[in-house]
């Protein structure tokens, strides 16, 4: 019988609540306040500031179904393996239990009848071999024989295998992989990963984090002995259902069936299948998170995987408004899941119909335009393409392949992306290496001063102004915010005077925890309440003339007091779409 996404999604979280983990929500897609990557790309990363030792408010043992989205091999997306949006089933340990609850847990709930019944002699594990970092991880390996992995099982492998890091700083250490047969037939006692990795897929990971790799490339070790476990829901469905690809699974297989009604089956062609259905189930999650397609960071991603899967449409010969029929369904198959997607249901379908109208308009003459200057196209003439008639980098050496004309070179087209980018330090391609929430002084300070300007807003424009979207770099804050009129100087200056009347008199932040409920009645200031766990933090600063500045619901981290702060003045003001402002805004 086929095993169901939905059922491991819920069994796992069942699971590490009866080991006593804190289940959480899914942080949004695009990382709040940190500006180093464009979208969460594993499990930890809302969780790095924790992993770093700050106290996680719902205690030492979380739990959760992260949303993640990868597009650095959007090429390859339509194969067997390659997913853009994925999620991420993880638990963690926040300097409580280590490698032998880990592993044992992992093994309880993969082969345990009760959980997932798997065949121990399935399954195969990898560990550390040791290097000038970290010792050969025997503990590990012992724990594993302990549990009845035999040792021909147990394969050792160096770090580039079996050491994981999101990015080239942070937390990081050795792991453990946890691998499931998929070589024909039953499994051969012989066969082990280090031997015959291709007969094997991974299928988790259970990272223990104790080190953290500094800005200058020093390993040291962290505060706590953290565990960091991952295991993504959309391989292990496959992986468990015996199927080479995700899209037999229920994950997908209806979305198919519906593009192959939708087209008919002599124009249907998989392939272009398969980017359609991974590229709206990503988008329809970016939407909701509150992206919205554009030429620059995270809406550039949306709108080439918008733009391409209605290219794929187009491509099996159909040309009408189709997309929303495809997000309908995800948006129904994930509405039980996400709060963001059943509360940002209008507008993923209003967002998708509106890119589809703008690329209809702008598709035929760039791909004219295409066709005459195919002969010489190089990464300058593909990005023009790309500004002038939205046609995504991808699209362009597809259309050239078509063609059989040569392709340009990546490496120039991103280099004129990023000459064209407002972004203060990475590329936005870049930032897909992944990276890690800042918390460098700069940035908590200009975080603290977001929730000032918020009360002011607040107070000056109305209770109807909330957060729509925060992102801050080192050198400025970006804010967008509920609000249909521009503002007009006098209100800009009434709250950059209120904001530094904080800062003058002086605050000090107050740090409280307490169940959700209470927050709200307690008139807590905070947007995607769902995001927030049962019991919230709530930072308030409250002036030394007793007077509270702002008090809103936050993950944090924030400035102690107003001590250093500085001078805050507002950049610039515009609107950001449909009933969303955007501000601006600096400590001088
Ligand atoms: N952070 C680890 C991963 O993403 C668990 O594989």
């Amino acid at each position: 019988m086929a095993i169901l996404s939905s059922d491991l999604r819920s069994k796992y979280l069942e699971f590490f609540r009866s080991k006593e983990h804190a289940v959480i929500e899914s942080a949004p897609l695009v990382p709040e306040n940190d500006p180093s990557v464009l979208f969460n790309t594993a499990g930890m990363q809302p969780l790095v500031p924790y992993l770093l030792g700050r106290p996680h408010p719902m205690g030492q043992r979380i739990a959760d179904v992260q949303k993640c989205v990868r597009t650095g091999d959007i090429d390859d997306i339509g194969d067997n393996t390659h997913l853009s949006f994925f999620e991420m089933l993880g638990n963690w340990s926040l300097g409580d239990y280590f490698k032998k609850e880990s592993i044992e847990w992992s093994y309880e709930f993969l082969t345990d009848p009760k959980w997932l019944g798997l065949n121990p002699s399935w399954l195969a594990v990898t560990v550390f071999e040791g290097d000038t970092n970290a010792p050969r991880d025997e503990e590990s390996a012992a724990i594993w024989k302990s549990l009845g992995i035999p040792e021909n099982r147990i394969s050792y492998l160096p770090a580039e295998d079996n050491w994981w890091a999101a990015g080239p700083t942070g937390p990081c250490g050795p792991d453990t992989e946890i691998f499931y047969w998929v070589g024909e037939g039953e499994p051969d006692p012989e066969s082990n990963v280090g031997k015959e990795p291709k007969k094997w897929m991974e299928i988790w990971n259970n990272v223990f984090m104790e080190y953290n790799r500094t800005a200058e490339g020093v390993l040291e070790k962290l505060p706590a002995q953290n565990v960091d476990t991952g295991m993504g829901l959309e391989r292990i469905t496959a992986t468990l259902n015996h199927k080479k690809t995700v899209y037999e699974t229920d994950i997908f297989a209806d979305v198919l069936a519906r593009i192959r009604e939708i087209v008919g089956q002599s124009a249907y062609v998989e392939r272009s299948a398969r980017i359609i259905a991974d590229h709206l189930r990503a988008a329809t999650h970016m939407i909701s998170d509150g992206v919205v397609p554009k030429n620059v960071d995270q809406g550039y991603i949306l709108r080439r995987l918008v733009r391409r899967a209605i290219r794929e449409f187009f491509k099996m010969g159909y040309e009408r408004p189709v997309i929303t029929e495809i997000a309908k369904i995800y948006i129904a198959k994930f509405r039980d899941v996400y709060q963001s997607i059943r509360m940002g249901a209008d507008r993923i379908l209003d967002e998708l119909s509106k890119e589809e109208e703008r690329f209809a308009k702008t598709l035929k003459n760039g791909l004219r335009e295409l066709e005459k200057v195919s002969d010489q196209v190089d990464g300058k003439t593909a990005f023009d393409l790309f500004q002038t008639y939205g046609l995504p980098p991808e699209m362009i050496r597809d259309e050239l392949a078509t063609l059989g004309k040569p392709s340009f070179d990546q490496t120039e087209f991103d280099s004129e992306f990023s000459k064209h980018q407002d972004l203060s330090r990475a590329g936005s391609e870049q930032k897909f290496k992944g990276g890690l929430a800042d918390t460098s002084d700069a940035t908590v300070r200009l975080h603290s001063a977001t929730h000032l300007m918020l009360d002011a807003m607040r107070e000056i424009l109305g209770e109807h102004v909330h957060q729509a979207g925060s992102n801050i770099t080192v050198e400025r804050l970006r804010f967008d915010f509920t609000h249909h009129e521009k503002l007009t100087e006098h209100e800009k200056q009434t709250i950059e005077a209120r904001v530094n009347e904080a800062i003058r008199t002086g605050f000090a932040t107050i740090v409280e925890q307490m169940p959700k409920d209470e927050a709200r009645a307690q008139g807590v200031e905070g947007s995607f309440w769902e995001k927030y766990p049962e019991i919230v933090t709530v930072y308030t600063m409250r002036g030394v003339d007793g007077r509270v500045y702002s008090r809103e619901l936050c993950g944090g981290p924030h400035v102690e007091s107003s001590e250093g702060m500085g001078t805050f003045r507002i950049l610039k003001e515009e609107a950001s779409s449909a009933g969303v402002r955007r501000i601006k805004a600096v400590l001088e």
